[in-house]
């Protein structure tokens, strides 16, 4: 038997669960989708009038959202009202690192899963289906029952116990492609035991996506699948990241290095971009989560395989800091840096863990003073991810800017730090015009057309080019 799932309450209207509810919404128009956060600003911005104060920006969600926003897809901070008449509840809540405490700078931080699951025992009916959609330490599942099973809370009226069942669903959406990755799925995972449950959430699925995409397994496969993953894909960056300086010591190109070696079936021909080193929200924190993992089943190999992929990336950054530093005379104290992308990659205004904030910081420190331009970051975010009151000066050498024009104006350098799709056709010759002499560009993402940029004068520093 399938039950028919006809009321659906995401908790966290996040990255994740903002564009996954929205294209659950419009692809089955019979089911009542709620999202529902804590945060009322963001539920705010979820439910703006105008589309472009949106919280999160990724290409397609406007339309999707215009689609069914208001017809079977809502955005509440009314978290009870919404759990109460749910027969499917989505945890899609953050999961960061820890700060303190046993597993600090390691393990993930479940409390907001946790709070999740007792309000689910607290105020949902019984019977619901519970799905993992955050990202998870393996056995999670284990402790998500747990709650649900024993919370004190966890009666009915007449005493009896409510039934929940516990689905992991891992999302492996990226930032930048979300609604392309969610409407066009690799693969759909779900982990589980009660096969009732399992169809009841695959046929949902099967509005949009082909039967054969959808893979089903146990609960502790499906969550240490999603670690993996991205454990994997982290390891291809730091990989190529890593011959990105061995590319530079012997004169080869990283570019034709990475094409050629992509051609190879068995490798394959994606992930394999040079950068500032991987940003966002997850690969690391899973990366830090799996070593945390590792440690604890005794497996110190594996876990220090892993932690040299997230050394790499460290290095990767400090490195780049270092080129600009030495290219620059050996000092950039009050020298005009302009810099092109915040963002921690193109096609989105996610900052979380962006190489660019974190060089942005360092240079600061060295005391330049930077104009930065980013097409979808807003000002405010810049200000917020950059500025502390430990470093008051840092306010007087930072300029936000609406354009490249503007943050290259008197600027000693150019630096590119994400691949926005504009950086591909700066117009050098204006540009060059503006900049202060001798000028400058790092190219950190081998995005810009340096040869031109070179024939007007600029001095260029391309990652991973040796020549
Ligand atoms: P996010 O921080 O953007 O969103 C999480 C939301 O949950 C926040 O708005 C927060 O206010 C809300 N929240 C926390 N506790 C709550 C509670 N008790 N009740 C109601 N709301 C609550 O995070 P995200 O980027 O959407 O990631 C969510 C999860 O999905 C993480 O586990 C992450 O690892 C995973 N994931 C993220 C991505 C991505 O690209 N961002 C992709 C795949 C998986
Ligand atoms: C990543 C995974 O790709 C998703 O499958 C996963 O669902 C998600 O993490 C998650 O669990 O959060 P995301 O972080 O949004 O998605 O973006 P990616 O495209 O993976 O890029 C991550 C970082 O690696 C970015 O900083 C990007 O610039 C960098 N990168 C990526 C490179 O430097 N080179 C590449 O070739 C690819």
């Amino acid at each position: 038997m399938i039950r028919k799932i006809k009321n659906i309450c995401c908790i966290g209207a996040g990255f994740v669960g903002g564009p996954t509810m929205s294209v659950i919404a419009a692809n089955c128009p019979d089911i009542k989708v709620n999202v529902v956060d804590i945060d009322e600003e963001r539920i705010d911005k979820w439910n703006s009038e105008d589309l472009s104060f949106l919280p999160i920006y990724e290409p397609g969600l406007k339309e999707i959202i215009s689609s069914c926003r208001n017809r079977n897809l809502f955005f509440s901070s009314n978290i009870i009202k919404h759990l109460k008449c749910a027969d499917m509840i989505f945890i899609s809540v953050n999961t960061p690192t820890k700060t303190k405490g046993v597993g600090a700078g390691q393990a993930s931080d479940l409390k907001w899963v946790e709070a999740s699951a007792r309000q689910i025992s607290k105020y949902a009916r019984s019977d619901t289906i519970v799905v993992e959609k955050s990202t998870l330490p393996v056995k999670t599942a284990q402790t998500i029952n747990t709650i649900l099973k024993y919370s004190k809370d966890n009666q009915l009226k007449n005493h009896k116990e409510k039934k929940f069942t516990v689905l992991s669903n891992p999302e492996f959406l990226s930032e930048g492609t979300a609604i392309n990755d969610l409407l066009s799925p690799d693969r759909v995972l779900i982990g589980g035991e009660d096969k009732e449950s399992i169809n009841a959430l695959m046929k949902i699925y099967l509005n949009w996506v082909e039967e054969d995409k959808i893979f089903t397994t146990d609960l502790w496969s499906s969550e240490l699948s999603k670690l993996i993953a991205n454990a994997l894909l982290a390891q291809r960056v730091s990989s190529i990241n890593s011959f990105s300086a061995l590319c530079e010591k012997t004169g080869a190109n990283i570019k034709d290095v990475s094409f050629a070696i992509g051609l190879d079936k068995r490798i394959g021909k994606y992930f394999l971009n040079v950068g500032p080193g991987f940003g966002g929200s997850c690969f690391k924190k899973d990366i830090l989560n799996l070593i945390y993992i590792c440690n604890h089943y005794g497996l110190q190999e594996v876990s220090n395989y892993w932690q040299k992929v997230l050394d790499i990336n460290e290095w990767q950054k400090n490195r780049i800091i270092n080129e600009i530093v030495n290219k620059m005379f050996g000092t950039i104290t009050d020298k005009r840096l302009a810099i092109f992308g915040f963002s921690f990659k193109a096609n989105t205004n996610d900052t979380r863990e962006s190489p660019s904030k974190f060089i942005c910081k360092k240079l600061l420190e060295e005391g330049s003073k930077l104009a930065i331009y980013d097409p979808k970051v807003s000002p405010e975010q810049i200000k917020k991810d950059l500025l502390d009151e430990n470093h008051p000066q840092d306010k007087d050498n930072l300029e936000i800017c609406a354009n490249q024009k503007e943050a290259a104006t008197g600027a000693d350098a150019i630096i590119v730090l994400t691949e926005w799709e504009e950086f591909k056709n700066i117009d050098w010759e204006s540009i060059s015009n503006l900049m202060r002499s001798p000028s400058w560009l790092f190219d950190t993402r081998s995005v810009c057309n340096i040869y031109e940029a070179k024939a007007l004068g600029i001095n260029v520093w391309s990652l991973g080019f040796g020549k």
